[in-house]
């Protein structure tokens, strides 16, 4: 096991009706919130107006930025940062999924700085006196809720990039499962994906001696896949939406990090199907993580095996390639139960921008992946397979 600092210091505020509490949790960073929200399910939902009755009767002054799209965008962020400043903001509430947490985030960060926010994304600037956030989740998939990260699309060159720091972790998260009854279940099924690929992209380390987090991760990802298809089926089953709202939170909290090597090549491999096509990154990372597996699984055929058994159910007997190569079978198969594409073709991706994606891919750095180092040529090879 690596030498770690663990540090997580969101307050996870869980169950039904907490929502209810927000305007006693923002008054105590402030008096003026830029309430910042989606496309218009939170209005449809009846969210929307319980958020602003607790708030004004806490007495909060509210200025709202709506909009956010789905891989959220730059420009809307330019103007949150311009809106905040304007009107002295003390507290950012995101009242969405992972793009309008992640839109929150970028705003938070890029109040205080002198220079544009796309800088923190490709300059290595780093983030200072951010803005406070307060997050309530509707969309249990990017982890966003207490992750440190944040990704942005900038519309100029169709670029998606991230950047994170410890100060941008939401000072609370209200996670209430109800408020996820209403997804569609293509949205379900995406976020599932995505927590899982979370997991996935701590799981498959070189460091060893991790016996901890690996059963950790195990029971995260046999959670999710146990109340997956429960979902689907019954969307206002509360108890398995409950199993998969924590479970997204877990998956990206950073503890399943601690002590040891990450990888990240599937994410940054996804992040340019979704900045190019727009798609969802859940559904891209259905497509991609198969292929990368396919890809590097010799790499450590051990720990393919282990992730076979442990979390597929693939009996350990016969041929040791072969169990590694059921369990990425079987998870590709739970994908489709999901209803999630798991080939470029599936998703009406037809045309070959593979090489473009790839150099964008590795804009930043010479190779991505910390499991296995991929260059350029490597990640065509994965968009090949993914075809
Ligand atoms: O915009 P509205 O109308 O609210 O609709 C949203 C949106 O269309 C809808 N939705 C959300 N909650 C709903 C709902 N519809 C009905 N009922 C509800 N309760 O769902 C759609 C998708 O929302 P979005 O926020 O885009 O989903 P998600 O949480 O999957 O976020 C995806 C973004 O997060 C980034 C992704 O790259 C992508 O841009 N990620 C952020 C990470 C982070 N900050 O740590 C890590 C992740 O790996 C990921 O990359
Ligand atoms: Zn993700």
């Amino acid at each position: 096991m690596l030498n770690f600092d663990f540090q997580n210091k969101t307050e996870i505020i869980f169950g039904k009706n907490t929502e209810e509490r927000v305007g006693k949790e923002i008054k105590k960073y402030g008096k003026k919130v830029l309430l910042h929200y989606g496309g218009g399910s939170i209005k449809r939902t009846g969210l929307y107006d319980r958020v602003i009755k607790s708030l004004k009767n806490e007495n909060i002054e509210i200025i709202e930025l709506d909009g956010v799209m789905p891989n959220p965008r730059v420009s809307l962020v330019r103007e949150g940062i311009k809106i905040c400043r304007e009107n002295s903001i003390d507290i950012i509430l995101a009242v969405g999924g992972g793009s309008v947490i992640d839109s929150a985030k970028a705003i938070c960060a890029g109040v205080p700085y002198s220079g544009d926010v796309w800088d923190f994304c490709v300059e290595g600037v780093q983030v200072e006196n951010p803005l406070p956030l307060g997050v309530i989740l509707t969309i249990p998939a990017a982890g966003s809720e207490s992750s440190m990260g944040t990704v942005l699309t900038n519309e100029e060159g169709l670029y998606k990039k991230s950047f994170g720091s410890n100060l941008l972790r939401p000072k609370f998260s209200i996670l209430n499962p109800e408020l996820t009854y209403t997804l569609p279940a293509y949205q379900t099924a995406a976020g599932v994906v995505d927590m899982m690929v979370h997991v996935f992209e701590r799981y498959f380390t070189n460091t060893k001696s991790v016996e901890l987090i690996d059963r950790m991760s195990e029971a995260v990802l046999t959670t999710i896949i146990n109340n997956g298809e429960k979902v689907l089926e019954n969307p206002e089953g509360y108890d398995a939406r409950a199993e998969i709202m924590w479970a997204g939170t877990l998956a990206h909290n950073d503890l399943l990090h601690t002590g040891r090597e990450t990888d990240w090549a599937s994410h940054k491999i996804e992040h340019e199907l979704s900045g190019i096509y727009d798609m969802t990154h859940g559904a891209g990372l259905a497509i991609i993580t198969p292929a990368w597996m396919k890809y590097v699984y010799k790499h450590d055929l051990d720990r393919f095996v282990q992730f076979a058994n442990r979390v597929w159910g693939v009996d350990v007997i016969g041929d040791r390639e072969s169990i590694a190569l059921e369990g990425i079978k079987r998870m590709e198969k739970f994908f489709k139960r999901m209803g999630m594409p798991v080939t470029l073709q599936e998703a009406g991706i037809t045309n070959d921008r593979f090489e473009e994606m790839a150099k964008k891919a590795i804009s930043l750095t010479e190779t991505i992946g910390g499991f296995v180092k991929l260059s350029k040529d490597d990640i065509v090879e994965i968009y090949k397979l993914a075809k």
